[in-house]
């Protein structure tokens, strides 16, 4: 069988662009080793954490927020093994959908392991798939540390902390990225007891630096401890787990049930037999591409975790639509800066565009706004008051940088400012839409006035 193009991997980058190409009339598979399509988004990542997060997220509300809004309930239990038969029951039935995708849309969905044996040929279990183009779309994989091999059930990566048997009394995190401050809240909602360490001196270090420190604060009053600009140098792994620490010059031992190790992902790529068609991927497993998504063999593509730039699913859905587009000879691209980033702890914390930090580096003047949700009308009325948008300007021209929420349903209201960031906009067209009353994402439009020196309600 000849296709037009195979993608290696039927993550969010893979399936999105296998069922874009074949929409292009292009002959597409897609080829995925793991026995359920969705890659890490739907099976290991995105959607399992999300709906963790979800449950925990109205547990901890009926415990500590519904009693003030006169919801009186005597007797409140968290049934653990009903929430993680849900979260199995989500990833089924979204991974279930995929399969349908590929059908609906005529992508031949192959199971195994791909392996190139030429540029135009791979192997898959004992057959040998010819294509025109081939996309590697295989993702990553959590980085494990020399000292801590992952065994899921004392070292855990994010893969075993999103299956426990039960919620450990004690957890240690190494890394407050994503992973760890999303996992942590999981855990913490349930009364685990949980101590997060950082080598560097701010959590989520990709966000604006404002918001990542009301980010601590907050999760701090939430009951994490966190230790920042710490090094873990050794550890011991028996009924328990300990852990060596240096902390300015000295060092303290911290001991736990469980350790999860989150200090980032790598490429995955191990399995493809690269050398074969002459790609060399970088020091740290990337494979350089051009901005076509071409690799250094002309019919070979490559796209999401797989190559440099934020780990992100939507990144990935949107390499693989441009990918695909590009194939069958469309003009096509992403514009990075329009990427938003998420992270779904309570409050959320959203953001796309430039910290303020990085419009400086790029010297850009700005002109920032702030509008705190404790002035906002529905943030009242939802009983929310914590957080603020903070919009960042360009000055001399006008145009919005980037826009930095943190705040009930921050995840929702980043959409609008993703598509302001797409469309070049300005700070006063946005200060200047009626947004409907009473919304959380009056907000933006309070914050855009405060850039202007036009603030209303804050
Ligand atoms: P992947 O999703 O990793 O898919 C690659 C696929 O390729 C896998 O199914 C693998 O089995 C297959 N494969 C590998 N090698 C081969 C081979 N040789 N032959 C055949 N198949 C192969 N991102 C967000 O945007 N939002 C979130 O909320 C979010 N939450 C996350 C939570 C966690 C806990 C984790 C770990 C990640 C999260 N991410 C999130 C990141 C997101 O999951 C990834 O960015 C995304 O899955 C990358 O998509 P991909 O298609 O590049 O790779
Ligand atoms: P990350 O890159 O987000 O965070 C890793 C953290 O670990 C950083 O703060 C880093 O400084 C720290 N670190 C690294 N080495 C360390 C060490 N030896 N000791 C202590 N701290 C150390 O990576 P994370 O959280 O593992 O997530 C992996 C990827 O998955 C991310 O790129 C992220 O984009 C994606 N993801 C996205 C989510 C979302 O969009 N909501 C949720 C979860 C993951």
């Amino acid at each position: 069988m000849k296709y037009d193009v195979v993608f290696i991997g039927s993550g969010p980058a893979g399936y999105f662009g296998a069922i874009r190409a074949a929409q292009l009339g292009l002959k597409t598979a897609c080829v995925e080793k793991h026995s359920r399509l969705g890659g890490t988004c739907l099976n290991v990542g995105c959607i399992p954490s999300k709906t963790l997060l979800a449950t925990t997220e109205h547990y901890e509300w009926m415990m500590k927020e519904a009693q003030g809004q006169g919801i009186v309930c005597k007797e409140l239990s968290l049934d653990y093994a009903a929430m993680m038969k849900r979260k199995e029951d989500v990833v089924i039935s979204l991974t279930n959908g995929i399969a349908g995708l590929f059908k609906k849309n005529q992508v031949d969905s192959i199971k195994g392991t791909a392996r190139f044996t030429s540029p135009t040929t791979i192997q898959v279990n004992s057959e040998t798939i010819e294509s025109a183009n081939f996309v590697i779309s295989t993702g990553s994989e959590p980085i494990e540390l020399p000292f801590l091999k992952f065994n899921e059930k004392k070292v855990l990566s994010s893969t075993g902390a999103l299956s426990l048997p039960a919620a450990p009394k004690k957890m240690l995190i190494i890394g407050a990225g994503a992973i760890g401050v999303e996992l942590a809240s999981v855990y913490s909602r349930q009364g685990t007891e949980i101590t997060i360490v950082e080598m560097l001196d701010k959590i989520t270090p990709t966000m604006d630096a404002q918001v990542s420190r009301t980010l601590q604060q907050i999760l701090k009053k939430q009951g994490l401890n966190f230790i920042l600009s710490a090094q873990v140098t050794k550890a011991e792994v028996k009924d328990n787990v300990s852990l060596e620490i240096k902390l300015n010059d000295q060092t303290q031992t911290l001991t736990a049930d469980c350790v999860l190790v989150a200090v980032g992902r790598w490429p995955f790529t191990k399995e493809l037999g690269l050398d074969k068609v002459g790609i060399q991927p970088d020091k740290r497993g990337f494979i350089a591409v051009d901005k076509q998504f071409r690799t250094s063999v002309p019919n070979i593509y490559a796209i999401g975790d797989v190559i440099e730039g934020p780990m992100l699913a939507h990144k990935a859905f949107r390499e693989g639509m441009v990918a695909a587009e590009i194939i069958a000879g469309r003009k096509a691209q992403i514009n990075y800066l329009s990427v938003p980033n998420v992270i779904y702890t309570n409050p959320e914390v959203a953001a796309v565009g430039l910290t303020e930090q990085e419009a400086k580096e790029l010297g850009i003047e700005t002109k920032i706004g702030m509008s705190h949700f404790r002035g906002n009308a529905r943030a009242r009325c939802i009983g929310v008051n914590e957080g603020f948008v903070k919009v960042i300007g360009d000055k001399a021209t006008d145009r919005l940088v980037g826009v930095h929420i943190i705040g009930q349903s921050a995840s929702e209201m980043i959409g609008e400012a993703a598509l302001a960031m797409e469309l070049n906009t300005t700070i006063t067209k946005m200060a200047e839409t009626p947004y409907a009353h009473p919304t959380l994402s009056e907000a933006i439009k309070e914050a855009c006035l405060g850039a202007l020196g036009r603030a209303i309600e804050s």
